[in-house]
């Protein structure tokens, strides 16, 4: 499976912050914001990365990740000319996509928690024809997100968009699953009233087909928002907060490529090394003592 993080946009609901800079290289306590979802990739197993950003913010990202071979995998980069929506995304992925299935991650989405890394890795592993899988996620204020509805059963009944009245307070979160059709479905969507491809507009052509699933990520996950000036500090204190008491770095992506066996003790040691001024550098270095 290949993995799509999408890291455009132009941040207005962070001005000024976003004026100068891209919203997603903004920090979570001591990281730049694409390191989440980064991280999620890499946990997913997915080491054929491709990040797509706007013009002014493409080679800030190449300085920040290079080719990725650091992390013993490969991220290659593509601008996305405007703000055309999510499903913007497979049109421009589709010679990197080439037959593959796709993960799609939003850059400004954090995810943490109990179970992740195994329901990531299943996920990853889904055969030819799959369909899609998307999460729903208990949130207070859904009119914000996609939201989807369910029966009793928890079976699917409808997905909307930024709903004014939800029909429940199940979220969608910005990581999604695909198979190969998604390119097609993206390329025969139309814009919506606010000229995006809608992310929402696809899920539901997969839900038309009988061929979406949607798995509810439960209370022992994290996602949370970085929406707001609040929701990023919010963030950042919740990073802080298990970093401090547990020891354990949440998204060091040198550690995860380590434990997946992507890079070697050298490797991760010339890492470390690099930033051994700083806490995360000396947390990397500090694996190898462990
Ligand atoms: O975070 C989850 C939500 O993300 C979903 O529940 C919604 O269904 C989905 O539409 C999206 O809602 P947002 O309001 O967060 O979408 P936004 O336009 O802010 O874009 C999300 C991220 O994707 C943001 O970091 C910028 C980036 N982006 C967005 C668009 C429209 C791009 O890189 N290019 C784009 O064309």
């Amino acid at each position: 499976m290949k993995g799509i993080i999408l890291a455009g946009g132009k941040g207005t609901r962070l001005y000024p912050m976003t004026i100068p800079v891209s919203k997603q290289l903004l920090p979570i306590y001591d990281k730049p914001m694409i390191y989440y979802p980064l991280s999620v990739l890499l946990l997913a197993g997915i080491k054929e990365i491709l990040l797509i950003s706007t013009k002014e913010s493409i080679d800030l990202y190449k300085d920040l990740l290079g080719d990725g071979k650091q992390l013993g995998i490969s991220i290659e980069y593509k601008i996305q000319p405007k703000p055309n929506g999510i499903g913007d995304a497979f049109i421009l992925g589709e010679d990197f996509i080439k037959d593959d299935n796709v993960c799609l991650i939003l850059g400004d989405n954090v995810f943490y928690g109990n179970g992740l890394t195994e329901m990531l890795e299943k996920a990853s592993k889904s055969k030819p024809n799959f369909g899609a899988l998307i999460f729903g996620y208990s949130v207070n204020n859904p009119t914000d997100f996609g939201v989807v509805e369910f029966n009793d059963k928890y079976e699917v009944i409808s997905l909307e968009e930024k709903p004014k009245v939800p029909k429940s307070k199940y979220a969608v979160p910005g990581l999604y699953f695909y198979d190969n059709n998604v390119i097609n479905i993206a390329k025969n969507i139309k814009p919506s009233d606010r000229g995006e491809l809608e992310i929402t507009d696809i899920n539901k052509e997969y839900l038309k087909r009988g061929d979406l699933k949607v798995q509810i990520m439960w209370r022992g996950m994290a996602w949370l928002d970085t929406g707001t000036p609040s929701n990023m500090l919010r963030a950042s204190s919740f990073v802080e907060t298990v970093q401090e008491r547990q020891g354990l770095y949440i998204a060091c992506l040198e550690e995860i490529a380590w434990r997946k066996g992507y890079i070697n003790d050298k490797q991760l040691k010339e890492s470390g090394e690099k930033l051994k001024k700083t806490d995360y550098g000396k947390y990397i270095l500090s694996l190898l003592e462990r």
